[in-house]
Parts: structure tokens; sequence; C-alpha cells
């Protein structure tokens, strides 16, 4: 089967930082698991160089815009290859074939746009108007990046999402298009019969940054319009036939951007008669020392420094089993170290290196072995659990540490048992290797290497899988 995945775009004002991690991190689970199972998988990832925030950005720091989205687009492509993602496909929202088939949807939809003055209340961190109501309760400030909203009086194209609400509230209530985790479902309910018409544009007088508004010199559009459709372009749509990949299986964003991604995209398929995506995998943020990361507090951590000192593997296992796939949780060295030395080194490096170095002693070798995943695993792989999927894996780990010491097989040895060692050092391998089958999609380095010390003669790694300090 075909599997199409996607990860929200990052605006590129700035260096990544350690939350930026998650999307890709689950994203990539989910499409190895997916090649894992013989499921075909394309994988999209991307930046996005528009709005207001990135204009400003370059423009403080006397760097023509250009030449600074492009710096920092390369920041975030060498951080997703350090995370080891293996995507398929790369947007930049400033690629030209993208603005082309960006405009082209705008043409399409027309039949739900129309043109409005507007006066109210807008946040450049969030890049969206405000409701009176949400100005109000937040005392004119707004709670995500502490600074007052601006008020704008401009004349803008509207995109009238009224035309979709049934159908959309209607996807959602029957899980024809399912929200993860299941209780934001019910927020977004309620969000979308709040929602008013969206405003899809800027007039080029208050920002010039994007992409322009078919037929109208005067106005480009709302970034996140843009931003939204290139999920589609980067398939070709609508050039080329997407059906093959759309649509997608599942779409990975954080909880903070699920609004536009359950309420303006669905409503953007709609008009333009194409299917909502499987699921929107929503997931928690990730805190600093058990606060949002923000520099003016200074405990924003950059995930290229943690990745260098620790490695691909050690990363992914931190963020995968003990950062909540859908809960917020919280980084700390503290806690990083401690499932480094405890997790990573004891159980899984010294389980690793115990059994090859008693096989090799011994000569023991292992015909192609038949590999098994386990139920429970794939049951919370489908369901997109993947901190408990992995949970599930490492007791075996720990089982497998368990049985060792309970069936000593150095005694075996020495007692010159040869079948009973044997055996019970073929069934001690199998689980590894069992083990290690499942820890593909999680740790793709450590397994290969994993499969590599098993096959053949087997050779105990020269230097420990996670050395220590
Ligand atoms: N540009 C938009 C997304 C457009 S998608 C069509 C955007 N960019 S962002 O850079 O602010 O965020 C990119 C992704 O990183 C989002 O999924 C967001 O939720 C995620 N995270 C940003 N900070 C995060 C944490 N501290 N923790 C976990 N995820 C976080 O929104």
């Amino acid at each position: 089967m075909k599997k199409y995945l996607t990860t929200a775009i990052p605006y590129v004002n700035g260096a990544p930082h350690i939350g930026h991690a998650m999307d890709y991190c689950l994203a990539d689970v989910y499409a190895r698991y997916q090649r894992l199972i013989g499921n075909d998988v394309r994988f999209q990832a991307g930046t996005d160089e528009h709005g207001n925030k990135i204009f400003q950005k370059a423009r403080e720091l006397n760097i023509p815009v250009e030449e600074y989205v492009t710096k920092n687009s390369l920041k975030f492509q060498d951080f997703i290859h350090k995370l080891g993602v293996e995507y398929t496909d790369f947007v930049r929202t400033t690629d030209e074939d993208h603005e082309r088939r960006c405009q082209k949807i705008w043409t399409e939809l027309l039949d739900h746009i129309y043109r409005e003055k507007y006066e109210g209340w807008y946040c450049t961190g969030c890049e969206r108007f405000v409701t009176n109501k949400e100005h109000e309760e937040n005392n004119g400030v707004c709670p995500d990046h502490q600074k007052p909203y601006e008020r704008l009086e401009e004349e803008n194209y509207y995109f009238r999402v009224a035309d979709f609400k049934d159908q959309i509230r209607e996807a959602i209530s029957s899980n024809e298009m399912v929200i993860l985790p299941e209780f934001r479902k019910k927020e977004i309910l309620k969000l979308l019969e709040d929602t008013p018409d969206v405003s899809i544009s800027r007039p080029k007088s208050q920002l010039t940054w994007g992409v322009p508004v078919p037929g109208d010199e005067s106005q480009v559009m709302y970034v996140w319009m843009d931003a939204l459709s290139n999920y589609i372009t980067v398939l070709g749509y609508p050039e080329e036939d997407i059906s093959d990949w759309w649509p997608a299986a599942a779409q990975f964003v954080g909880k903070d951007i699920l609004r536009f991604h359950a309420i303006l995209w669905p409503a953007i398929l709609l008009g333009l008669n194409l299917p909502l995506p499987k699921v929107l995998v929503s997931h928690g943020m990730v805190l600093s020392n058990g606060q949002k990361m923000s520099k003016s507090i200074g405990n924003v951590i950059d995930p290229v420094e943690v990745l260098n000192r620790y490695g691909t593997d050690a990363f992914r296992y931190f963020f995968i089993r003990h950062i909540d796939t859908f809960a917020d949780s919280d980084f700390t060295y503290e806690k990083f170290d401690d499932a480094y030395n405890n997790e990573l080194a004891n159980d899984l490096g010294n389980l690793v290196q115990r059994l090859a170095t008693l096989a090799h002693k011994n000569q023991i070798k292992i015909e192609e072995p038949d590999l098994q995943l386990m139920d429970g695993y794939r049951r919370l792989m489908d369901d997109f659990e993947f901190s408990k999927a992995f949970d599930s894996v490492w007791e075996e780990v720990q089982n497998l540490n368990r049985r060792i010491d309970e069936e000593k097989p150095w005694s075996l040895a020495k007692n010159g048992e040869v079948s009973k060692l044997e055996e019970c050092m073929k069934g001690l391998i199998l689980g590894v290797l069992n083990v290690n089958e499942m820890l593909k999609p999680f740790l793709p380095e450590t397994t290969k290497k994993i499969s590599e010390i098993f096959s053949g003669e087997i050779m105990p790694p020269e230097v420990p899988l996670f050395p220590k300090g």
C-alpha cells in the first residue's frame, strides 16, 4: 500500500530548536514502521519561508530576506539529516514550483473567496487575526508570544470557511478525518463553531514578502494559505495527478497549530474537491526545565549540540520514549544522561555485548531467523502510540537480560553441556533479533549494527554501542 506522511514546515526565522525535533522523530518512526511492514512511503518535509515574522527578522538583522531564508532553511535541512530522517520530498515555500502551484490553487478556490475591509487584532508570532473575545480574555497580549496584539485595518481577501463547516464537522465526528489524541477532537469541534471566515491575503503596502495573489498586484497571500498548500504542491498539485498519494495517511503537527490543520486546511481541500487526510497526529510540546523555551528565559536548547554530543539514536531514543507522544514533556540534560546511561548503555548495550561475546567464544551461529513483531507492539504503532510501543519493546530488552542471568549460559559452557548451551544461546539471540526488528523504526543506526553483529560469524562490537562518559 502507498502511504503519504507529512510534517509541519517550520518558520525559518531562526535556527531549529529542540521542539522542532518532534514532528520529524514521530513521522520518521511511522515512516520506517510502514516500510518495515511492507508499505511504500512518501514523506514530505520543508520550510515555511514567507510572512511578517521572517521578513521583520531579516530586516532587523539587515540581511536580504532571500539570503536569510536560504541560510536558515539549510540549517533545518542539516538538522533533519542529523536526526536520521528519511524524507523523500523537501519543499521550500519560496520554490518557484510551489509559488506557481499555490497561485493555481487560489484560482481554483475563487468561488469561496471574497474581498472585504477588516479591522482587527493580529499576532505576528502566531501569524493570525484573533477575535475581540480572545483579545479581551488575554488582556491584549498574546499568551504564546508575550507580545501585545497589533490593531490592523486592511482590505483583504477572505476565504469563506462557513461554506465547509458542516462537512468538516461531519468528517471529524465520524472519524473520516481522525484527530489524535482523541480529547483534542472536542476542542476542535467547539472551535469550529466559532471560526469566522479567514483573511487569506495581506496588502503589499503592509507586507511584500509572500506569494502574489493572482490577478491583484496589490496583495500577497496570507502565510498559512501558502504554507498549508505545501502538502499537495510538493506532490505536483494541481499540475499532476496526486491520487496515488493523496489523501495523506498521517499529518504530524504540534498541538499549537492543530487548529489550522483541522479547520482551515480541510476547508481548502474541500474547496478543491480533494479528500481529507486520514489522520492528524497532534503532539505535545517539549519543555525545557519545566518551562516553555524562550530566548528571554535563556532555556532554549540547541538540538544540534545534543545530536553532536550523544549521536542520532540516543537523541531519537529520548525524544520518542521519554517525551510522551501526546502530552507535554520536559527535556533536561539530567534526564537525558540518565536514560543514556541506565537504559541505552546498561540495558541494551550490555545485552548485546554479553550475548555476542558468549556466542563468539562458543562459536554459536544462527541461521536466517524468522522474525516476529509482537501483536501489542503492532497495535500501538498502528495507533501512533510510539512511546508506549517503545516501552513494550524495552520490557523485552529487560526480560532478555533477566533470562541471561537465570539461564546462565556461561555455566552451561563451563560444564560442557554443548547442546543445552546451543539451545539456550539460540533462544536468546533470536530474542535479541526480534527486539532489534521492533527497534528498527526508533534506532536506525544501532539496529543496523546489531544485525551485523549477529549475522554470520558473531562478533562482539569493538566499541560499546553506547559508550559512557
Ligand atoms: N510554519 C508553521 C507551520 C506550517 S505547517 C503548514 C509553524 N512553524 S513553527 O516553526 O512555529 O513550528 C513547526 C513545528 O514545530 C510545529 O509542529 C510546532 O508545533 C512544532 N514545535 C515548535 N515548538 C515546539 C515545542 N517546544 N515542542 C514541540 N513542538 C514544537 O508553526
